[in-house]
């Protein structure tokens, strides 16, 4: 189970702490499902609910395209592409033999970006998973245009063999072409929004063909949402979410998600969109920031230690790493580094996370540790149901629906507009 640690925060808080009684209410409100966008919290049952219903059939496309492809184009944008990427940076930073890479697609209009792909593709097999809630959003639907002619090319009639889409159950443009022309078809369910959708098909698929074990994945995440249906202050998920709300309203405004492992960059991009669009709303909500410690140390560390004082820092600490490697002697000592040898690097790394959180705490920063047992199926799956019920919880503290995103029509109805789409205005 995920753990929090508040020493850090400590100092910067009021004697009354964290308002638990707040988030006692929001727990509740989440809970008896009374709130703002009370329809779209069906992410919490939904690891048992994919358990029962499609994984097995997820595991069995998967195999299909890991038996006869080298690669697979995860076609999708936001919350239908940031789960599965960060959980294949995380979990598979390198493919193995016999798995199949993973381009994702559909989360850009760069042209170049395209055309690299395609090269990068070259004369591979390929399946493509086109992800889409709505099946209507833009940037998808251009990729996905471009990779089904690559595919029709390749494949002639096979080609809808390749083509697995991942919708709504009921509408949309790409649940219409994926019923007329026989896809293999997966759900985003009704009640879970884009953001809270990593533990459905949307994630599990693309997971799965990358050499993730999703069962387990599944199983974690069943074990994990129901260890934190505890209400109570002994909850991390009302600690994360009280203490970072208590220092939003001292204003500390940023935060920035750290992490020691440079594998979990994609994650912080999930995470900045699940707590972003979930909480930046009313002219409110704390901006999510993220750094990748120890190089950003070289880069943002100055601006942490002594730029304004509106930042706190919430830090993902595996506790085990995967692997050893003591570090070597050297006869003559000539770079000075005898005195770590002998040491484990992850103990070096342990110490330099210690040593930062100390100069932070004491330049001024709040600092919140999230403890993750080992980057493995686990920890990926227990932080996701950490990370989800924490932002649902802080959401409904600040008063707002955190399972919305009114905000982000804005651009896409000038985009359409100038890009003259008929109707658009
Ligand atoms: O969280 C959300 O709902 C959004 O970020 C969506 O995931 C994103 O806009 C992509 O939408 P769709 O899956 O409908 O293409």
């Amino acid at each position: 189970m995920v753990k929090v640690d508040l020493s850090g925060a400590k100092p910067f808080f009021t004697a009354a702490g964290p308002d638990y009684a707040a988030a006692a209410a929001a727990y509740k409100t989440f809970a008896e499902k009374t709130g703002l966008g009370a329809d779209f919290t069906g992410w919490e049952g939904m690891p048992q609910r994919i358990k029962d219903t499609e994984l097995d059939a997820i595991v069995a496309a998967a195999e299909k395209i890991r038996s006869r492809s080298q690669a697979l184009v995860a076609i999708g944008i936001g919350g239908s592409y940031l789960g599965a990427k960060g959980a294949i940076e995380l979990l598979k930073p390198n493919p193995g033999p016999g798995d199949p890479k993973v381009f994702f697609m559909g989360n850009t209009l760069s042209v170049d970006a395209i055309n690299d792909t395609i090269a990068a593709l070259g004369d591979m097999d390929f399946d493509v998973n086109v992800i889409s809630k709505s099946g209507t959003t833009l940037e998808p639907a251009v990729s996905f245009r471009i990779f089904r002619e690559l595919l029709i090319k390749k494949y002639g009639d096979k080609a809808d063999d390749h083509i697995f889409a991942t919708t709504d159950a009921r509408r949309g443009v790409l649940k219409g072409l994926a019923d007329k022309n026989g896809w293999t078809s997966f759900v985003v369910p009704d009640d879970v929004g884009g953001r809270f959708s990593v533990l459905s098909a949307v994630g599990l698929l693309p997971m799965a063909v990358a050499g993730i074990d999703v069962r387990r994945v599944i199983d974690a995440a069943i074990a994990e949402f129901k260890a934190l249906d505890v209400g109570g202050p002994e909850n991390p998920a009302w600690q994360y979410a009280a203490a970072r709300q208590h220092l939003y309203g001292k204003g500390y405004t940023v935060e920035i998600l750290g992490c020691y492992e440079p594998s979990f960059r994609f994650m912080a991009e999930w995470w900045k969109q699940l707590y972003g669009e979930s909480e930046g709303k009313d002219h409110k909500g704390i901006f999510p920031a993220s750094v990748e410690f120890t190089a950003d140390l070289h880069s943002m560390g100055q601006y942490i230690q002594q730029g304004p004082r509106m930042l706190m820092e919430s830090i993902v600490r595996f506790t085990e790493s995967r692997t050893s490697f003591p570090f070597p002697v050297e006869e003559e000592d000539a770079d000075g580094l005898n005195y770590l040898a002998g040491r484990d690097l992850s103990e070096i790394c342990r110490v330099a996370a210690d040593a930062v959180r100390e100069a932070h705490v004491s330049g001024g920063v709040p600092n919140i540790v999230i403890e993750i047992p080992k980057r493995d199926e686990e920890g990926f799956a227990a932080m996701v149901c950490f990370f989800e019920l924490a932002c649902s919880i802080s959401g409904y503290m600040s008063q707002v629906n955190p399972f919305d995103q009114p905000g982000v029509e804005a651009y896409k109805k000038n985009m359409f507009r100038m890009l003259g789409k008929p109707g658009a205005k």
